[in-house]
């Protein structure tokens, strides 16, 4: 169980020839994946994901949620779906608005028919899975560094605990430091709780580190839904689709182009990448 597309079409402009998504089948399952949404601007990511959890609905095709079969007809009724699915949107820090942090997170589980108390019990739990030190929750979310308020956006939306936790663009604005220790924040939701996590993301080394599964959108059909190892072997596809390729795949294929590398599989890690020199090196005669 878990997020089901089937042929999905869709079109903010009902007149429009052309959908903003094509035909869309793919299943997002429950357990544990980390997917990440790749496609060029304008290629329908943001309107995919807001499918996943009933913010938009289709115009043609069918989109099931945890089993609820979403259609028109009971728009009303999809409170239990999207507290399933929790969907952090773009840049959500302009979306914090309480007096402190702690309100702030409370706000979804009292909005899904808490009391003040669980829902103050499950915004402390959420605080404690991104590290948010107790020091900041009476804090006003608008005196915290970016990175400490996205931290409170993504609180926010666990605290109401959906399986599966989609965030768009989560990266987008923050420093190194602040990208790596928010990737790291979501690997560690994902394998200590089992949700599934689903990015929006352009960074191929993040995808290469973190991706469980990539789907390519293209003028809104997907055109890959897969492992990546596949998707960064086939160099011509991946022009095609206008995508790079992570750092150490490009620094393995210049070295291999050059003779001073051989690899079977191409290595997606800096630590493979690593591992290759390292024997390559060793058999030229380098310690
Ligand atoms: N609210 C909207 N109203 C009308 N058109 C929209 C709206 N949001 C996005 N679009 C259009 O739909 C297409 C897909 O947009 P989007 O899903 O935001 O793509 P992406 O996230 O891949 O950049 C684009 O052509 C965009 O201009
Ligand atoms: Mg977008």
């Amino acid at each position: 169980m878990g997020i089901n597309f089937r042929n999905v079409s869709f079109r903010y402009n009902k007149k429009a020839s052309k959908p903003t998504l094509d035909n869309i089948t793919l299943d997002i399952f429950k357990k544990s994946e980390f997917i990440t949404i790749l496609g060029h601007t304008g290629s329908g990511k943001s309107t995919l994901v807001q499918h996943m959890n009933a913010l938009l609905l289709p115009d043609e095709g069918e989109v099931e949620i945890f089993g609820k079969h979403i259609t028109k007809k009971y728009k009303d009724k999809l409170k239990d779906t999207r507290k399933k699915v929790g969907l952090v949107f773009q840049f959500p820090e302009y979306q914090l608005f309480e007096e402190t942090v702690l309100k702030d997170i409370m706000f979804g589980p009292k909005n899904f028919g808490l009391s003040d108390q669980e829902a103050k019990s499950k915004a402390i739990e959420a605080c404690k899975q991104v590290g948010l030190g107790e020091e900041l929750w009476t804090r006003s979310p608008f005196t915290l560094s970016g990175g400490q308020m996205r931290r409170v956006a993504i609180a926010g939306i666990l605290a109401s605990e959906p399986d599966v936790l989609i965030l768009d663009e989560p990266t987008v604005g923050l420093d190194p430091v602040g990208k790596k220790e928010l990737l790291n924040l979501l690997e560690d939701i994902r394998i200590n709780t089992g949700k599934t996590i689903v990015i929006i993301s352009h960074d191929m080394n993040v995808v290469a580190k973190h991706a469980t599964r990539v789907i390519v959108l293209n003028d809104g059909k997907v055109v890959y839904n897969g492992p990546k190892l596949p998707l960064f072997s086939d160099l011509e596809r991946l022009r095609s689709f206008n995508l790079d390729l992570p750092d150490s795949a490009r620094i393995a294929i210049e070295l291999k182009e050059k003779g001073l590398i051989d690899f079977d599989e191409l290595p997606l890690a800096l630590e493979e990448l690593r591992k290759h020199l390292k024997l390559n090196l060793q058999g030229a005669g380098y310690e």
